[in-house]
């Protein structure tokens, strides 16, 4: 087979190629991170559990830990995320007299959070999921998700979120990330949120589709639409948190110890097929980041009552190339 290309060098003339990791998988696999990524997004660390688990107390080690690895590897960082309705420490939502915080005390609560974390990273994090799947799932009629944010702040905390990131650090890339993006309902309510941000003259120049897929869906008829509606707002694109489990959303098998020879197989003409498309798009799309870097671990093998085995990505437990990996550098 001769030597392995570095995953990123397969795609100089297209995009950046991350990985999301934490400090225990740069322990794990800092080698094949640092051959084959050339962008980093903190899996968990730059969350506001983490960052600021009480009300100004900021614990910035092991964010500053991935960052020190990115830097000293010329890698490109991105951040994630600034304002979620998950991992969010319930301090943040508390008033001072123990009922729900204020509108304008949860506000200030957000600037001075993001200030504190765009401002430290500034020069260093060159964009940001500034807010994270603020979209409700159900219901064709009912737009956002009915989170803690939107009910103390109103529908304009998300507006608010951009303006305070975009005086934090004029020159970050300010991103929407969101999952299921492939999915008609949702995409089409990802497009609303973001068209009614922009013609707010909101501070916003990015859309991140996390592509959390498997093995056989979705289409890439569908993925082709999604990324030609968004495109169509004139902002760019990013693949923010891909992974291909090989087991469909509705398969609930917890015997398979190893993955079959056709799951293998289709797994390699997937990410194939999904690589493809987004080099025809290379226009738009500006990076493409793994949630994860290799089989031996991903937050999929851990999703809560249906731990298994799940073999998402480009590289196995050993670290070596799967035939996925040479699907997409081919
Ligand atoms: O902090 C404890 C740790 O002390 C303990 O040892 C461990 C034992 O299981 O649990 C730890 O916390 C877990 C944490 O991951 C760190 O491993 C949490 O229970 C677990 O809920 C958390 O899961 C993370 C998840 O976000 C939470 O929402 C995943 O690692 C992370 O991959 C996932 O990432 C999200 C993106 O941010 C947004 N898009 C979806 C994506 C996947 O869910």
């Amino acid at each position: 087979k001769g030597r392995v290309p570095a995953l990123h060098e397969a795609f100089a003339e297209t995009f950046p190629i991350g990985a999301a990791v934490n400090p225990a998988t740069l322990e794990a696999a800092g080698p094949l991170i640092a051959r084959h990524y050339n962008s980093l997004t903190a899996e968990n660390h730059m969350k506001p559990e983490e960052i600021q688990p009480e009300e100004g107390v900021f614990t910035f080690e092991k964010a500053d830990v991935i960052v020190g690895f990115a830097k000293k590897h010329g890698m490109r960082m991105r951040g994630h995320t600034l304002v979620w309705h998950n991992q969010t420490p319930d301090w943040v939502f508390e008033g001072k007299d123990g009922g729900p915080a204020s509108r304008e005390l949860l506000l200030s609560r957000m600037k001075s959070h993001i200030d504190a974390v765009v401002g430290r990273y500034r020069g260093s994090i060159y964009c940001w999921d500034v807010v994270n799947e603020a979209i409700h799932d159900k219901d064709a009629d009912i737009l956002l998700r009915r989170s803690r944010w939107l009910e103390l702040v109103g529908e304009d905390y998300i507006q608010k979120a951009y303006e305070y990131a975009h005086q934090a650090d004029p020159d970050a890339l300010l991103f929407y990330n969101d999952y299921h993006e492939a999915v008609p309902e949702k995409r089409e309510k990802m497009y609303t949120l973001v068209k009614n941000l922009l013609d707010r003259g909101t501070p916003i120049h990015g859309i991140g589709m996390q592509g959390h897929y498997n093995i056989y869906e979705p289409s890439i008829e569908e993925m082709r639409i999604t990324i030609e509606r968004f495109a169509s707002l004139g902002l760019q694109l990013q693949i923010t948190e891909l992974d291909l489990p090989m087991f469909r959303n509705d398969d609930k098998r917890r015997d398979v110890t190893e993955p079959t020879e056709e799951m293998v197989e289709q797994q390699r003409v997937r990410y194939g097929e999904i690589f493809d498309l987004y080099r025809e798009y290379k226009d738009v799309i500006t990076g493409v980041t793994f949630w994860g870097a290799a089989d031996d671990y991903t937050w999929l093998d851990h999703f809560p009552g249906k731990e298994r085995r799940t073999w998402p990505m480009l590289f196995n437990d050993s670290h070596e190339p799967k035939p996925c990996f040479w699907a997409v550098v081919k």
